[in-house]
């Protein structure tokens, strides 16, 4: 299937949960208030890739942050609630991503790829 639905619902405030899409696992991750306000504060001068929070969630869902789950490294799967930036952690070659899951240290070029989707209600998302 090109598109999938996804009810985030059930996803309690900093749980995340990994879901498949075209065959690739993404992560779906209900952000904390913290989390939120954290990667808003980072200047953009600070990013490798520069990318505004925003640019990353959908206005009025800020709290979904919905990514790829491949590392742009070389595609291992990142841990989540890990690394110094309160994002993920992959343990392949030491790359670590912040709240919003962009790249801040280590070997990855790219932050965490956000895949095209759209919530058909509060709750309910499409993916693709
Ligand atoms: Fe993630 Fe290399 S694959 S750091």
């Amino acid at each position: 299937l090109a598109s999938i639905q996804y009810d985030v619902g059930p996803i309690a405030e900093g749980q995340s949960v990994t879901i498949m899409w075209r065959g690739l696992p993404v992560f779906v991750r209900h952000r904390t208030a913290a989390e939120i306000s954290e990667a808003q504060a980072v200047p953009l001068s600070d990013l490798k890739d520069p990318e505004t929070d925003e640019a990353r969630t959908k206005p009025g869902h800020e709290q979904w942050l919905i990514m790829i789950a491949n590392c742009t490294h070389l595609g291992c799967i990142p841990v989540g609630e890990s690394g110094d930036f309160d994002g993920w952690f992959c343990p392949c070659h030491g790359s670590h991503y912040d709240s919003a899951g962009r790249i801040r240290r280590g070997p990855a070029p790219k932050n965490l790829v956000v895949p095209p989707y759209e919530f058909l209600s509060d709750t309910l998302v499409q993916i693709g």
